[in-house]
């Protein structure tokens, strides 16, 4: 197998980053409290057994809380969430400090005015270099909104827009 190119971090990430994608908040309830983090690395993987699939970063505070929760939650933000992006996007602090967060069926808190939340249970963890690639089966699904989601692409958000095919 040929090893991998020797190619710059700042030039992986930038090129990566012309590739569009949504934007979730995963979060779990651990002992002290429900703990959540930004991510834009989720995928469906498989329909039948329904599964998906997230890369939290080996510095994710959170990611080691949601682990050992198992059950977690897969909040997809919606184009008006800029602030709950944000406020998910940091690290450390009372993150659902004023949100207004209900606990979901298997435990974990679940984002008002997303447009969709997904139930996880974790199946399996794989070290991927820098991160680790979480493979969950999905308990649930709950279409909480009818509303555009929130795009991440070339750093920087924006808004889905249909063609118009007429
Ligand atoms: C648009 C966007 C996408 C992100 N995607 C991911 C991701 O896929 N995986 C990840 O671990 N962190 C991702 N992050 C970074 C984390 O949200 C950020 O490091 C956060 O502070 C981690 O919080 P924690 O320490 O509580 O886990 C993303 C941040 C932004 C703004």
């Amino acid at each position: 197998m040929a090893e991998p190119a020797e190619i710059d971090s700042r030039a992986f990430r930038d090129a990566m980053g012309k590739f569009c994608t949504g934007i979730v908040v995963a979060t779990a309830m651990a002992p002290d409290g429900p703990c959540g983090f930004v991510a834009q690395s989720f995928v469906s993987l498989s329909l039948d057994p329904p599964l998906v699939g997230l890369c939290p970063a080996r510095t994710s505070t959170s990611w080691p809380k949601i682990r050992d929760a198992r059950h977690y939650a897969i909040n997809v933000l919606a184009a008006d969430q800029r602030d709950i992006c944000n406020r998910f996007a940091s690290s450390g602090g009372d993150k659902f400090d004023g949100v207004d967060w209900q606990p979901l069926a298997n435990g974990a808190p679940g984002l008002p005015d997303v447009i969709l939340r997904i139930e996880c249970e974790l199946q399996a963890e794989h070290d991927v270099g820098d991160h680790t690639f979480a493979v969950a089966s999905v308990l649930a699904l709950d279409s909480v909104r009818d509303a555009p989601p929130l795009l991440f692409n070339a750093g920087g958000y924006g808004q889905f827009s249909v063609f118009d095919l007429a």
